[in-house]
């Protein structure tokens, strides 16, 4: 099989495709040939040595695949081999070829390409977590979405609007027009603009979600009405270039609003502040398959509308990092064996 490794911390360049033995699955594991694994945010992270759930390296990292099942360990129905499957991995997700737990490997609805079944797990489940299972978005709600032309962020999208929500968003300005056509109601380039001063005045937002941490979540909970919940996934400020900055990330840790979000102060405000992992939800793989095959069939019905930005080979994937540090993606950039 062909794997891309990140031997050692540093900028895209580090990237490279090694070969090895095809692996074999174990009792109760299926293997899949992969044909496209998502890039996510984390992989860079883990690459420029800020990501702390990250394998030692060198090491293989990679949430998601799609492609076929080749081959299956004792205890698995044999006659799953053939099956077109999308599946969460616990890294190695950059391979030809991986095992993965058969219940972790979910069957792939007709008509759906391997490039758009790569596209969906992570950025998906991490908004039904947001949308779904803590912020439980109704009609009318009103709902912030940081980095909205993302993957999560475009993913949270079509569940806010299946729900009958109106979602803002703040993106760079060259996103806006896209991410109109498809259904945010307002856009801040947070660049030039500070958001929470575009939305202050409002009647107040019923949930926000925040992957950019430090001064944002602070920014956020203003923004809260009584009831309003700020869900934090992740601290994108610390990637400002494609190495780390330690400064930065000290300076962002002392951002963190730690004392607005002590449950004294949160009583007091009638607001609620929630945290997203997808990486530590491994426990509870039978929930998130049940989360995953609901995802998969609003794909079915139209609701689910993921976005491939672009399909890079193996050979190529310091490009598919460096697109995503450029910040030029509007949705998901997948990788290709
Ligand atoms: N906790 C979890 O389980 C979980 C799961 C998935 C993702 N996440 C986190 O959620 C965030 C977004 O993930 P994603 O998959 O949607 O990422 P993505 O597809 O790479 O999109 C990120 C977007 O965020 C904006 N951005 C803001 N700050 C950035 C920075 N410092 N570097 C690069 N882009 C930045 C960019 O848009 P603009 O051009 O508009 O700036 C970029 O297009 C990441 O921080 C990721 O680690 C967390």
């Amino acid at each position: 099989m062909r794997q891309v490794w990140i031997p050692r911390i540093g900028g895209p360049e580090v990237l490279e495709v090694r070969e090895a033995p095809d692996p074999v699955p174990v009792a109760g594991q299926v293997r899949i040939a992969v044909e496209a694994a998502g890039v996510n945010f984390a992989d860079l992270m883990a690459r420029q040595g800020l990501y702390p759930d990250a394998p030692k390296l060198p090491a293989v990292v990679g949430y998601e695949v799609a492609g076929t099942i080749d081959a299956v360990g004792d205890g698995v129905d044999p006659s799953r081999v053939g099956e077109p499957v999308v599946a969460m991995c616990r890294f190695g997700g950059y391979s030809s070829s991986i095992c993965v737990a058969s219940i972790q490997a979910t069957r792939r609805p007709a008509g759906m390409d391997a490039h758009t079944g790569a596209a969906i797990p992570v950025v998906f489940l991490t908004a039904w977590m947001m949308c779904e299972v803590f912020g439980r978005v109704r009609p009318g709600d009103r709902v912030l979405v940081h980095s909205a032309g993302g993957g999560v962020g475009l993913a949270a999208l079509d569940l806010i609007r299946w729900r009958g929500g109106t979602a803002f968003g703040t993106a760079s300005s060259g996103k806006h027009a896209v991410l109109r056509e498809r259904g945010f109601e307002q856009l801040i380039d947070y660049t030039q603009v500070d958001f929470a001063e575009a939305l202050k005045g409002e009647v107040g937002l019923d949930l926000i979600l925040d992957p950019v941490g430090g001064a944002s979540w602070a920014k956020g909970l203003s923004l809260l009405r009584a009831g309003g919940k700020l869900a934090c996934f992740g601290m994108s400020s610390n990637a400002t270039g494609e190495t780390r900055n330690l400064l930065t990330v000290l300076r962002n840790l002392w951002a963190i609003p730690w004392l607005a979000t002590n449950p004294v102060a949160l009583i007091n405000a009638n607001k609620g502040v929630v945290g997203v992992n997808m990486g530590h939800l491994w426990h509870e793989t039978e929930r998130v398959t049940g989360w995953l095959g609901e995802i998969l069939a609003l794909w079915e019905t139209g609701v689910v509308r993921p976005v491939v930005h672009a399909a890079v080979p193996f050979a190529e994937a310091a490009e598919a990092h460096a697109i995503l540090h450029r910040r030029e993606n509007l949705g998901k950039v997948v990788l290709i064996p």
